[in-house]
C-alpha cells in the first residue's frame, strides 16, 4: 500500500541530474569571501504549487521538482562548509491542506529518505528532523529513526528538516518541558535562562540561524524558528523553490557576505 502510494514520489526523484559536492575552487564559488560565511542557514522552501500550476501541472509536480532542488543545495552547503542547513518541509499548519497533498507530501519525504539515506551517510552528513515527530504517520516516524540513527556520529554539516514544524508550538513543547523540571525541583525559575531555552528546543546544538532565505516572493516567517531568527539576516528570492539553483544560493550567500551585522551595538568608526 505504502509503496504504491510511493511510486510517483521516489520514481521522480530518480534521473536527476547528477551534482557533485562543488570544491572550493569551484567556479560556483567565484567570488565567496571564505572569512564571512553564515554558520546556519535555514530555508523557507516556497513555490512550489504556484510554479507546478504556472506550467499547467497539479501542485505535487512542484513538490517533486522541489526535492530534487534541495539534494543540490545540501551538496552546495556542504562545499561551503556550513555547519547547519536548517529547511522548513511541513509546517504544523500545512495539515489544512487537502489530505491528498498532504499523503503526497509525507509520502515524498519518505521517499526522499530512503532514496538519499546512503549518499548523505557517505557525506558525513548529521541529519536531524525537528519538529513534533510523533504527530507523522509511522512509516515515516520509523524511517527517520533509522536515518538519525545512520548519521548521529557524523561530523559534516548538520541538516534539520522541519517536519510537522511550528515556531509556536516548538517554544510549547520546551516551555512544558522546563515546567516539569521545575515541578520536579530539578530547578528554580530563576534557572530559566537563555541558554536553557536553547538547549530545551528542537535545535539544540546548532548555533543561531545567521541566514534566512525564503524563495517564492513572499515575506513573511509562516512559524519557522522564531527564537533562532532573532538576529538573522532575512534574504528573499523571487524564484519558487523548485528554480532555486546552487548559482541562486551562492548569490544568497554572497549577499550576506556584504550585509552589516551590528546586533543592536554600533560599527567601530562610529564609536
Ligand atoms: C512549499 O511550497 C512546500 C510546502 C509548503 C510543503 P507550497 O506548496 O507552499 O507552494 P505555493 O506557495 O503554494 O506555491
Ligand atoms: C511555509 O510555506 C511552510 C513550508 C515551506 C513548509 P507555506 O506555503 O505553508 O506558508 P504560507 O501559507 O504562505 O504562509
Ligand atoms: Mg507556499
Amino acid at each position: 500500500m505504502i509503496n504504491k502510494l510511493l511510486g510517483k514520489a521516489v520514481m521522480t526523484l530518480a534521473g536527476r541530474d547528477d551534482f557533485a559536492i562543488p570544491k572550493h575552487d569551484s567556479p560556483l564559488f567565484e567570488g565567496v569571501d571564505w572569512d564571512n560565511l553564515p554558520r546556519h542557514v535555514a530555508v523557507i522552501m516556497d513555490g512550489n504549487g504556484r510554479w507546478a500550476n504556472a506550467q499547467g501541472q497539479v501542485r505535487t509536480v512542484g513538490h517533486s521538482a522541489g526535492a530534487k532542488v534541495l539534494k543540490n543545495i545540501l551538496k552546495t552547503a556542504i562545499g561551503l562548509n556550513l555547519e547547519s542547513l536548517t529547511v522548513y518541509a511541513f509546517s504544523t499548519e500545512n495539515w489544512t491542506r487537502p489530505a491528498t497533498e498532504v499523503k503526497f507530501l509525507m509520502n515524498l519525504i519518505y521517499g526522499y529518505l530512503k532514496q538519499e539515506l546512503q549518499e548523505m551517510h557517505e557525506d558525513n552528513v548529521r541529519i536531524h528532523f525537528i519538529g513534533d515527530i510523533a504527530g507523522l504517520p509511522d512509516y515515516l516516524q520509523e524511517e527517520i529513526r533509522k536515518a538519525e540513527e545512520l548519521m548521529k556520529n557524523n561530523t559534516g554539516v548538520k541538516f534539520n528538516v522541519a517536519t510537522n514544524y511550528g515556531g509556536q508550538d516548538e517554544m510549547i513543547r520546551a516551555i512544558q518541558k522546563i515546567a516539569v523540571s521545575v515541578q520536579n525541583g530539578e530547578i528554580t525559575p530563576a534557572d530559566i535562562q537563555k541558554e536553557l531555552i536553547e538547549d530545551s528546543l528542537d535545535t539544540c546544538g546548532n548555533p543561531p540561524v545567521d541566514l534566512l532565505i525564503r524563495t517564492g516572493g513572499d515575506h513573511r516567517l509562516s512559524n519557522f524558528l522564531l527564537w533562532q531568527v532573532a538576529y538573522a539576516e532575512f534574504y528573499s528570492a523571487e524564484v519558487p523553490w523548485p528554480e532555486f539553483s546552487p548559482k541562486c544560493f551562492v548569490k544568497a550567500i554572497k549577499e550576506f557576505n556584504n550585509r552589516d551585522r551590528r546586533f543592536g551595538g554600533l560599527n567601530d568608526d562610529k564609536k
